[in-house]
């Protein structure tokens, strides 16, 4: 399932600091895009105040005919948004099927539900099925970078965003997340941040630039 994501003239930053301001962005239902942009441009801060883990400093987030805008992070979770941090964040001293469980305290899901969507996580990253019990933190790169996405796909969003997902890979890790995210092409709304502009050419509809706070659609 998946829903139109409309940014309308959204700013963001720190505390009085603004990063990013004038963001508007449509991205249709079952689209994928691309934000390519130097260091320090302001992608991972966008990415952020979309989720509702900082504060908006003007504008609007609506998903479908829903406003985000007042919602805590917790309830855009709910709402349809999921986030597959930069630098992947998975909790080390958890177990792989512990760090997917966790999922589950933020949708409310019924066992027959969570079982579903683990199978569906499972059938796309068998390699998570093999590491269950292994502790994340001993995961390779490329595995913690599997678990992130799986994690986010537990809670059944409308909207996957990702931030770099191919950051420190190695190029045949680089593929497999590449065949993963292109099975899930038009299942979900997709935002993907990269720096890796033939990954994003092989993936996206289009590519947006985000330039010195502003983003260039
Ligand atoms: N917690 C913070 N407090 C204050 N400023 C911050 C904070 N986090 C990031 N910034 C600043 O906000 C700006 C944008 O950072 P952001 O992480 O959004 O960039 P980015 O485009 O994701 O960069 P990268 O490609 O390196 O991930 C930078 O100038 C950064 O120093
Ligand atoms: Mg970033």
């Amino acid at each position: 399932m998946s829903a139109t994501l409309l940014l309308g003239g959204l700013a963001g930053g720190y505390g009085r600091l603004t990063v990013f301001r004038d963001v508007s962005l449509s991205v249709d239902a079952g689209a994928t895009i691309g934000i390519l942009g130097a260091n320090g441009a302001g992608k991972t801060t966008l990415l952020r105040t979309v989720c509702g883990l900082l504060p908006s400093h003007a504008g609007s987030v609506r998903l479908g005919d829903v406003d985000l805008a007042p919602m805590a992070a917790w309830q855009r979770t709910r709402a349809g948004l999921a986030l597959v941090p930069e630098g992947r964040q998975v909790i080390a001293g958890l177990s792989v099927g512990e760090n997917l469980e966790l999922s589950r305290a933020s949708t409310r899901l019924s066992q027959t539900d969570y079982v579903a969507r683990l199978a569906q996580v499972f059938a796309l990253f068998p390699r998570l099925a093999e590491r269950l019990d292994q502790p994340s933190g001993s995961l390779s790169g490329g595995e913690q970078q599997m678990l992130a996405i799986g994690r986010a796909l537990m809670l059944g969003p409308q909207v996957l965003m990702l931030d770099e997902p191919t950051q420190g890979l190695a190029p045949v890790v680089v593929r497999q997340v590449l065949e993963a995210l292109q099975s899930l092409r038009g299942r979900y709304t997709m935002i993907v941040i990269e720096q890796n502009r033939v990954f994003l050419d092989a993936l996206v509809d289009r590519t947006c630039t985000m330039q010195g706070g502003k983003l260039t659609v």
